[in-house]
């Protein structure tokens, strides 16, 4: 495999005798990570080596350091440049006076793609911005630990504990056997480091410190003795820049501790004589996302977190170590395990981790490395999205998305963050950016790339030449209220591929209380503003409704009626009409608009501002509303599914789809996964378009076979664009969905062979020398492996019946194991065993107060229905025969 050049010549440290089986703590389930050399310490290649520990906004990785340990240090809010670095800053955005030459220009560029043969124009440069102070996330530093002593060391090994949320390592030096554990405690809201000997005897000299040794801080921060046992650190993540700070609290068992100044801007801890030693550290920044909107001017000020901070570590301070770390393991098991299991039958394969990857072949597999990156995967989702926002910068074209595909059917509660995140920092100037480029004056849009600081604007500007592949994706948000994404940032907390819909999380948890106060508006909002961005077909003048310009995320052509676009506002709208009743929203002309229109008159409806815009295309359309309401515009927008010349799933309503072209993106398949256009098409709703005299009437298995066709096209993931991860995990889920069993697990165990890290890191390009961690592969692959067993795709209307579909792409290496306390659609919760390749049992629960009672569902297996059922309140059913 690839990274066997990578780990061993690397990393292998001083000689140290270590085992080559589990430490004796390492979980008897098997469930962890565990290694018999230390990660590399000088820390160049801490993307493939160190192990992350994480509560939500505080992370550290760890390389499992021995006398000398250098923790990786972050704090999720800690960005430079924004407000911070530029008070004027503006998101990226158009000034006010050049709004009117930006409205010209758009309606040029839409002029021009109508006009041109093949539908496509060169650039979309005038609607772009330049983005200064843009910024980046920045990590914090590290915390050194030294012990005094410098024998060699012995009987090594580091873990991390799946099972705990804890890493561990534990060595032999100078006759004592040393025991470090490391977590980050989302109780406590602190990181925690203990250090003792099995033996309980006095330990060596230790110091902490803290040093800013290759990371991107501008200035070192200053570091000072806050009291004799609490190290305070303050910096700015850029210069000028955000405020952030970090205090760390030493205690021990026995012995004395001091705080020393080394000068005025370096301190560091010492403890001598004591038998167990263990430092707290809290950490904060001045940024609020609560500050994020016009009220406060784009801002994002909050207070010096110093106050908060104190309070924070006095809590933590009054709790012994044992309680902290019992705490913390029981939260960690609360959110991971208590509710949601799975076997793939598999056995504990003893060896270390990093030789499990290193012979890990793909095809072959070994389903116990697969378990442990489906678990790890929930793991780091449940350590970095805990109740709040996140560190690096947000691709949203599919790895913001991907990042959360699992985490409905897994049943984590990890979602709320990705709420607030969109809510504070995308709608409030997305409001503003819709008016400033689109002239829309309701709803809000975003485009591809995130910072923490609402960038809502269109990167591009002077000198960055054609962005319209990154920057031209105004969708993104529709994607994730209906979502998917893909993070390039080198860092650990980055959430690039995280999968996740508003409309989903309602559908799986009939939460009315939050769809009432939070998903439906931000829903509304992102739809209101594509009812205005779906314009009449000016190049077939075919009657349908459709975007431009629109290009498949990261890709050319720009043209029009992309089927990616099409597609994902066509499922928005959906979600607006199935969610609009328990919304509470009594702005019915929203939803529909056909009372206010009558079609066989087109002189009869009422005359305002938009008709204008109509006569003056002189489009031929039958009608138009006088507010362009969802459901009318739905049932006459192209809805991006059109078979090409070679049988394909046609990308663009134009005919330019190459079948050489293996992008890495699967734009125009996000219908078949995550996205249901594909997967529950539907003849009589979407079918019967009327385009160029030919009526649309495909079947399903037309649909699907061309779905099929495309994905074959795009190759197995290794082109010449990229040969990332989260590439191959979508291909791996589209392929589940096609109920390819083969495929599905080639994919799937084609990136863990070609992708992971002996860290089980997925990385962006395998072959670097020091390569980027791209996290969103490690959040793909347990949706993947996921789709492979279970699949409940969401359906237009609640009168099409939920199909769900036991072991649909069961691969021959997992021929037994069970799913408990998976979550679909429509608030049901499925225990499924399986063995010998079939299901032995499932049983199906309905939530007590499902959104939709009286809902259908057929349980299929093997292309057969071997159960449904009507919903009802708390109704179960238990399937034995298949
Ligand atoms: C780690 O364990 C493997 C056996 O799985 C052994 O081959 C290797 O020598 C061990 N490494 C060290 C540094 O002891
Ligand atoms: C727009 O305003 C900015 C300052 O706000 C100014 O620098 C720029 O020259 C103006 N541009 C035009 C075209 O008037
Ligand atoms: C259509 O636009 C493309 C891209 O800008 C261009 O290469 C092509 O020449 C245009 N076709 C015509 C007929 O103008
Ligand atoms: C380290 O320990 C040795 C004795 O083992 C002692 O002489 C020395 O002063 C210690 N160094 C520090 C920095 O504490
Ligand atoms: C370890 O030693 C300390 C005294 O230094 C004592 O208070 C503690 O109980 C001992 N712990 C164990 C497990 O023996
Ligand atoms: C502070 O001093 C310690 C001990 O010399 C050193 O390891 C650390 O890098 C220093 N930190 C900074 C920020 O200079
Ligand atoms: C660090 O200390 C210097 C000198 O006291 C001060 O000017 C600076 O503002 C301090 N930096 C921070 C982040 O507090
Ligand atoms: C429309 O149909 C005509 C006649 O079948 C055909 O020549 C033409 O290529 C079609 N146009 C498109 C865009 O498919
Ligand atoms: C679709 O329409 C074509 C042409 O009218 C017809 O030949 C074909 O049988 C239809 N297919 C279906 C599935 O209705
Ligand atoms: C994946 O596709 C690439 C490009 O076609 C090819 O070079 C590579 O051998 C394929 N990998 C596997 C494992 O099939």
């Amino acid at each position: 495999m690839k990274l066997k050049t990578l780990t061993a010549s690397t990393i292998l440290p001083v000689a140290v005798i270590s085992s080559s089986t589990p430490p004796a703590a390492f979980p008897a389930s098997g469930n962890g990570l565990w290694y018999n050399t230390t990660g590399d310490v000088t820390g160049t290649l801490w993307s493939t080596t160190f192990l992350p520990i994480g509560n939500g906004y505080l992370a550290a990785m760890t390389p499992g350091g021995m006398e000398i340990e250098a923790l990786q240090l972050n704090i999720e809010s800690l960005w430079a440049g924004g407000p911070f670095q530029d008070p004027t800053y503006n998101g990226g955005n158009k000034l006010p006076n050049e709004t009117t030459a930006t409205h010209l220009a758009l309606e040029g560029i839409r002029a021009s793609i109508f006009a041109n043969a093949t539908g496509e124009t060169e650039d979309v440069y005038p609607l772009t911005s330049p983005f200064p102070f843009y910024g980046s996330y920045v990590g914090a530093g590290y915390l050194i630990t030294t012990m005094n002593v410098s024998s060699p060391a012995t009987d090594f090994a580091r873990w991390l504990d799946l099972d705990e949320g804890v890493a561990r390592t534990t060595w032999t030096q100078s006759s004592s056997t040393f025991i470090r554990e490391t977590f980050c405690s989302h109780p406590t809201e602190a990181c925690v480091q203990f250090l003792n000997t099995s033996s309980n005897a006095t330990l060596p000299g230790v110091t902490y410190a803290f040093s800013v040794l290759d990371s991107l801080l501008p200035t070192p921060p200053n570091i000072t003795c806050q009291d004799s046992s609490t190290l305070k650190l303050r910096g700015f993540a850029s210069e000028p820049g955000m405020l952030y700070e970090i205090l760390a609290q030493v205690q021990s068992t026995g012995g004395l501790v001091s705080c020393n100044a080394l000068d005025s801007t370096n301190a560091t801890i010492s403890v001598t004589g004591a038998t167990e030693t263990w430092i707290s550290w809290v950490g904060g920044t001045e940024y609020s996302m609560d500050a994020g909107d016009e009220a406060s001017n784009f801002s994002f000020q909050g207070p010096d977190p110093h106050e908060a901070l104190v309070s924070l570590l006095s809590s933590a301070d009054t709790e012994s170590y044992q309680n902290v770390l019992a705490e913390h393991i029981a939260d960690v098991n609360d959110v991971l395990y208590s509710q949601f299991s799975l076997s793939l039958g598999q056995v504990t394969d003893s060896r270390p981790t990093d030789e499990i990857v290193t012979g890990y072949e793909y095809n072959v597999g070994n389903p116990y490395l697969e378990w442990i990156t489906f678990n790890y995967g929930r793991y780091m989702l449940a350590s970095s999205a805990r109740d709040t926002p996140w560190g690096g910068d947000y691709h949203a074209d599919i790895n913001v998305q991907m990042n959360y595909w699992s985490a409905e059917m897994s049943n984590l509660d990890v979602t709320s963050s990705l709420w607030n995140y969109i809510e504070k920092t995308w709608a409030p100037r997305g409001a503003t950016t819709a008016q400033l480029i689109y002239n829309i004056s309701r709803g809000w849009v975003t485009h591809d790339e995130m910072n923490i600081f609402g960038h809502t604007g269109m990167k591009g500007g002077p000198g960055e030449g054609n962005t319209a592949e990154w920057a031209n994706y105004p969708v993104s948000a529709v994607w994730l209220v209906r979502m998917p994404s893909s993070q390039s940032d080198v860092t650990e907390c980055s959430l690039h591929s995280r999968w996740l819909d508003l409309w989903d999380h309602f559908d799986y948890t009939n939460d009315v209380a939050w769809w009432q106060a939070q998903g439906y508006p931000l829903l509304k909002g992102v739809a209101s503003f594509h009812l205005d961005t779906l314009i009449p077909d000016q190049h077939f003048n075919d009657g349908t409704l459709i975007t431009a310009p629109c290009n498949s995320p990261e890709q050319v052509p720009i043209t029009l009626g992309c089927a990616h676009t099409q597609q994902l506002i066509w499922q928005m709208f959906n979600a607006v009409e199935k969610g609009f009743n328990a919304s509470g929203d009594t702005d019915t002309d929203f939803l529909d608009g056909k009372h206010r229109c009558n079609f066989s008159d087109s002189l009869n409806h009422v005359r305002d501002e938009r008709e204008q815009d109509v006569s003056v295309l002189e489009v031929p359309f039958r009608c138009w509303f006088k507010e362009p309401e969802v459901i009318a515009k739905r049932s006459q927008m192209d809805k991006g599914i059109r078979i090409g010349w070679w049988g394909q799933l046609q990308e663009w309503k134009v005919n330019l789809d190459s079948p050489t072209d293996t992008h890495r993106h699967l734009s125009h398949l996000v219908g078949l996964y995550p996205g249901y256009a594909i997967a529950s098409y539907d003849m009589g709703i979407q079918g019967g378009l009327i385009y160029n005299d030919t009526k649309f009437n495909y079947t399903k298995d037309e649909v699907m076979d061309a779905a099929m066709t495309s994905l074959i096209h795009r190759g197995n993931g290794t082109g010449p664009d990229a040969d990332a991860g989260w590439e191959k995990a979508w291909r791996a889920a589209a392929w589940a969905q096609l109920g390819n069993a083969s495929e599905f697990y080639f994919e799937l165990t084609y990136t863990l062979y070609e992708n992971f890290a002996p860290n089980l890191f997925s990385l962006y390009d395998p072959f670097d020398p020091v390569p980027i961690f791209q996290i969103d592969a490690n959040f793909g692959f347990p949706a993947a492996l996921l789709n492979g067993l279970l699949q409940a795709p969401d359906v237009a209307s609640f009168d099409i019946p939920l199909v769900i579909t036991l072991l649909p792409a069961l691969p021959t290496n997992w021929p037994s194991g069970h799913l408990k306390g998976a979550r679909t659609r429509g608030g049901i919760t499925v225990d499924l065993d399986w063995s010998d390749g079939k299901p032995e049992t499932v049983t199906l629960t309905v939530d007590e107060s499902p959104i939709s009672t009286s809902r259908n569902v057929q349980v299929v297996y093997a292309g057969k229905e071997v159960g449904s059922f009507t919903t009802s309140p708390n109704f179960a059913t238990t399937i034995q025969s298949f």
